[in-house]
């Protein structure tokens, strides 16, 4: 049978009508990704998904299109539902129902058809998993148990997914191999640091169209993700005041030249401030008496949790929405106005288009490597959780130096036999 049919619901996207523009958009996203390119003519020589099924949930953009490619090309049947209901790009669903990819996504749906839409892609029983955030793996867990025993493993793409599993592994609920693809240095350096630096002050830069040069902008967390909103920051001439729980996190934003202050501190100075810790309530209500009025408040952690919107609303005397697009405005009750972006969610995937291509490049072509190495090597693996095999990284870290052009020198036997001596000289 061909990949992407079979006797399962149709794609459930927004508009079929939208996929010739999903495909330019694809195709625009496809130029900026030479190293998934190229795995994906490997997998059409070597077929290692071949009549394997895999359950995606991931984002639905044009980026997550080139993953999808690639798995198909590789033999696999796909079935990809969306990570989170705002970042849906209907074009991109479109043209990948549209190619023979059951979609169940729409931009904006509710908690529930969001819960079903993750559903609809289990139900042909996966044989390999892709997730990110854990929505997936959760609810194949906890509510399809008799899927469970015939899926070789997969792939958890963020940090937060990761921690999910952990949780998951450790109460004896983790009944796969799962690898956490945030691990490798090749994805903090490409995905987590530089890419979601860029596109979240891009989000916040779309939402606002405010002038970050001179302004203080608080960014809470200083994990690879906030180092590179910081940095980014710093580089647009903001003044950074970071906020953080782990001393040596914080003495590693002293070092870089940042303000470190308790948010109770950074909440009265900050006019833009930035959540990226994984963590929930990091401004809460007993921040808000202090924000200065037209502070912006963004998120770019996985889960809406970080600011308590809730509590906000609770607080506002007057909610106007889409004062600009993804910026909704909360007054409080002595004039002050709080402007909070895209709900509390993920600001750079809401506000702006996620990250760019070169960084997704990167993050997917490690993923696709690990499901191809799960495909062939499950059987040696234990259920948990388990780290990305160091050569995957060192080969998707040559792949993208050769896309770029970049060569690197190889050691003489003379140095690799001095470098492996105890000797101090040779
Ligand atoms: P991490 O766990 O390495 O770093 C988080 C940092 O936040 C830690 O240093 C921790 O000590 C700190 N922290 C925790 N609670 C805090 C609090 N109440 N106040 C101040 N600091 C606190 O995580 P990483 O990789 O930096 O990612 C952070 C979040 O961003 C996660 O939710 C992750 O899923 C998400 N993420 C989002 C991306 C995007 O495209 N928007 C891309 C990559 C990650």
């Amino acid at each position: 049978m061909p990949a992407g049919t079979g006797p399962f619901p149709p794609s459930d996207v927004a508009d079929e009508g939208l996929a010739e523009a999903g495909r330019a958009r694809i195709d625009w996203a496809q130029r900026g990704m030479p190293v998934l390119r190229l795995i994906t003519g490997r997998f059409a020589a070597e077929q290692p998904f071949a009549g394997l099924t895999v359950a995606a949930c991931l984002h639905v953009t044009a980026e997550t299109a080139a993953l999808v490619g690639a798995l198909r090309n590789g033999g696999a049947m796909v079935f990809l539902a969306a990570s989170n209901p705002l970042s849906t790009q209907d074009d991109v669903a479109a043209a990948l129902a549209d190619a023979g990819t059951r979609v169940h996504a729409r931009a904006g749906v509710d908690e529930i058809t969001y819960g079903e839409h993750i559903h609809r892609v289990l139900d042909p029983g996966p044989d390999l998993v892709v997730d990110d955030g854990g929505d997936l793996v959760d609810t194949l867990c906890a509510q399809r148990p008799d899927l469970v025993a015939a899926v070789r493993g997969g792939c958890e793409a963020t940090s937060t997914g990761v921690l999910r599993l952990r949780r998951m592994a450790a109460a004896g609920a983790l009944a796969f191999p799962m690898v956490a693809a945030d691990t490798t240095t090749t994805r903090r350096m490409f995905d987590t640091t530089a890419g979601t630096g860029q596109s979240v002050l891009d989000g916040i830069m779309r939402a606002t169209n405010v002038l970050l040069a001179g302004r203080v902008v608080v960014v809470a967390g200083f994990g690879p993700c906030g180092q590179g909103i910081a940095a980014c920051a710093h580089g647009l001439g903001a003044r950074v005041v970071v906020t953080e729980v782990d001393p040596v996190r914080a003495l590693e934003a002293v070092l870089r030249g940042y303000r470190v202050l308790p948010m109770r501190e950074a909440a009265a100075l900050g006019e833009v401030f930035i959540t990226a810790t994984g963590s929930r309530d990091v401004i809460a209500a007993g921040h808000l008496p202090d924000l200065r009025d037209g502070a912006v408040l963004a998120n770019a952690g996985h889960f809406d949790a970080e600011i308590d919107v809730r509590a906000l609303a609770g607080a506002a005397v007057k909610v106007t929405r889409d004062v600009r697009p993804h910026a909704d405005e909360y007054t409080l009750d002595d004039g002050r106005r709080v402007v909070l972006l895209a709900e509390g969610r993920v600001v750079n995937l809401v506000a702006a288009e996620g990250n760019p291509p070169q960084v997704m490049d990167v993050s997917f072509a490690g993923q696709a490597l690990v499901l191809r190495w799960l495909a062939r090597e499950h059987a040696a693996l234990e259920p948990g959780v388990h780290g990305v095999p160091p050569a995957i990284d060192e080969e998707v870290a040559r792949l993208t130096l050769e896309s770029s052009g970049a060569r690197i020198d190889t050691l003489t036997d003379a140095q690799r036999e001095y470098l492996s001596s105890w000797r101090a000289t040779p």
